[in-house]
């Protein structure tokens, strides 16, 4: 946050003063409901849309869309930069704020880590060590090992708590940080007779290390620091602090498995690179890889513990909200030794031709099946229907075109598997009145009548076949169940003869169903403008898609606020302003 006052007397400010009055001092602000509302000193308006909630201690314009906090309020309306205003309020308020000491706890830790970092570091190359040697044989070049700072921790038991204690480090910190155990009443180096990789973030602060064993034979492969006050594993990535910018420049990044496979892929000249650090892919993760960019090519091992990790992880980036991409070398367990043996060029090759998430996964589906049986392509398509039924419309047309070809079964099979109540209605009463599956039907007295836009929606689409198209592109447009089961029926029937039939659809359709539409119909002979009903139906739809996310980032912003991340603060608020210049500009339409 700052670099001048510490963390805890900017929180301390900020809970001393209260927002309503900050703001109230030079914007008239009238009670409404449980805030405070008043016209935006932001943007010109007329009536107020400017809202202060003395709860979440926010502000949030719903014409303009500016939001934050006291200090977003101050540097806003006082054109100042984030440390003046935090000053400026401390100032009128009468508090002092504290310098920010040597001694915030946390910063205490990065300098132990740091310590530590920097005696590993010399012990690696002062003077001939098994380290260095280890290193060497793997073929890393001495440049590169001091770019990621690559260190030696001797055979000895207490080389690094004597160093530390002649430095005024106490043992409890070190063992908190976990380069030091304690048994018996005896304090000794838990990183003993390993090459050390430092974990470093991308503030440059070493948060951790990773020790490697210098034979197989030892136990564990790696050590890795314990999660700690200043070790979050789940929220890191190894090799970013490198990394970032060339992730930049390039537009995408490569996550790898392992430290080795960072460093031996920097050193072929692929920069762009950063490890997972040997876990599963969290969200964390993939939100600190949104901050660079939204392309990535997962690289993990050849074998099926990286297979099965590229799979978790591309669900993880995906639903981050990033474009994901899969490769497994072709040769060698990891891209460690494929970039050794093969060099840059290869590796680049085998980006180009990295698979797109729908094709990864699908292709991962076939894994012991025999798709020359029945049963195999059965299940299958099984497999892919659940796969396809997750992505976006468009992403369905392709997937389930190539599901369908894998399989050598037709598109509209695949289309009844990835969507099952297309299925029921279709299959009409064999399917139905079972025990308790989604078939089961009620009796046409109780199933409720079709109404509002879902009825409006299928009448024209009987009536004027060209709507089908579009409605059927809108996923969950019909609110009603009833409703969307017709409608499939309409757009088979459609779609199988090229045009429409009444009775035949009609014929298709279960008794109720078939009441239901015929009710639906008869209430409205015709409309006055058919394409003026149409178009009210979809703005009517687009704005409460709108309205459901609107109301999804101000729960979030509240939240985020909260927790103060400031950065997330800052892309709700865009997305908001967005949403609602979205909204106002239907309103406007309608
Ligand atoms: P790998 O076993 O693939 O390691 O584990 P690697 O990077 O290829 O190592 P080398 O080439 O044998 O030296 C991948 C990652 O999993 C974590 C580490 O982060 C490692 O880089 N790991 C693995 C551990 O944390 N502990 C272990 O014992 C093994
Ligand atoms: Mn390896």
């Amino acid at each position: 946050m700052s670099f001048f006052y510490s963390k805890d007397s900017i929180e301390d400010l900020k809970e001393r003063v209260n927002i309503v009055d900050v703001v109230g001092r030079v914007v008239p602000l009238k009670r409404s409901g449980s805030n405070y509302k008043g016209i935006c000193p932001f943007h010109n308006e007329k009536t107020p849309s400017f809202v202060v909630s003395e709860q979440k201690q926010i502000f949030t314009c719903f014409g303009c869309g500016a939001t934050g906090n006291v200090f977003e309020f101050m540097k806003r309306y006082y054109n100042l930069e984030y440390i003046e205003a935090v000053e400026k309020l401390a100032d009128e308020y009468g508090i002092t704020l504290e310098k920010r000491n040597r001694d915030d706890r946390r910063d205490r830790y990065y300098e132990v880590n740091r310590l530590a970092a920097a005696f590993f570091y010399r012990a690696f190359t002062e003077k001939a060590n098994r380290g260095y040697s280890y290193m060497k044989r793997r073929g890393i070049a001495p440049p590169v090992l001091k770019k990621f700072g690559i260190g030696y921790a001797d055979p000895e038991w207490t080389s690094l708590v004597d160093y530390m204690n002649s430095q005024g480090v106490d043992n409890k910190m070190l063992i908190e940080l976990g380069l030091a155990a304690e048994s018996k009443g005896r304090v000794y180096d838990k990183f003993r007779n390993r090459v050390m990789f430092p974990i470093i973030n991308t503030s440059g602060k070493v948060i951790g290390f990773g020790g490697r064993a210098l034979s197989d034979e030892d136990n564990p492969k790696y050590l890795n620091s314990p999660e700690n006050i200043v070790f979050k594993k789940k929220n890191n990535l190894y090799g970013l602090n490198i990394s970032r910018q060339s992730v930049g420049k390039e537009g995408f990044i490569i996550l790898v498995e392992g430290y080795m496979d960072v460093i031996a892929l920097y050193q072929s000249g692929v920069h762009n690179v950063a490890a997972s650090l040997g876990t599963a892919l969290t969200e964390n993760q993939a939100a600190l890889i949104k901050r660079y960019t939204d392309n990535v090519v997962l690289s993990y091992d050849a074998d099926s513990a990286g297979r099965n990790a590229a799979l978790r992880g591309m669900d993880i980036l995906k639903n981050a909200g990033c474009k994901v991409r899969v490769l497994h070398v072709s040769d060698g367990k990891d891209p460690d030794e494929f970039v050794k043996k093969n060099g840059r060029e290869a590796f680049m090759k085998l980006i180009d031709n990295a698979l797109p998430y729908g094709d990864y996964k699908l292709d991962a589906a076939k894994s012991g099946l025999d798709l020359s049986s029945n049963e195999g392509r059965i299940d299958y398509i099984k497999r892919a229907a659940e796969i396809i039924s997750s992505m976006s419309p468009v992403e369905r047309d392709i997937y389930i075109a190539k599901a369908a070809k894998e399989a050598g079964v037709s598109e509209s099979a695949v289309r009844m598997e990835v969507s099952p109540e297309y299925a029921g209605s279709v299959h009409g009463e064999a399917l139905r009145g079972g025990s308790g599956g989604r078939g089961a039907e009620k009796s046409p007295g109780d199933e409720e009548i079709i109404a509002g836009r879902d009825r409006d929606l299928l009448i024209l689409a009987m009536r004027r076949e060209h709507y089908i198209d579009t409605i059927s592109t809108m996923t969950e447009i019909f609110s009603q169940e009833s409703s969307a089961r017709i409608f499939n029926v309409i757009e088979k029937d459609y779609r199988e003869n090229g045009a429409l039939d009444e009775n035949r659809v009609m014929d298709a359709l279960t008794d109720s169903d078939r009441m239901l539409l015929k009710e639906a119909c008869d209430s409205t002979p015709f409309y006055e403008d058919e394409e003026k009903v149409f178009r009210d139906c979809m703005r009517d739809w687009k704005l409460s898609c709108l309205t459901e996310e609107e109301e999804k980032i101000i729960t979030m912003l509240s939240l985020a606020d909260e927790t103060g991340d400031d950065r997330k603060l800052k892309t709700l608020m865009e997305r908001l302003k967005i949403i609602q210049m979205d909204i106002q500009a239907e309103r406007n339409l309608g």
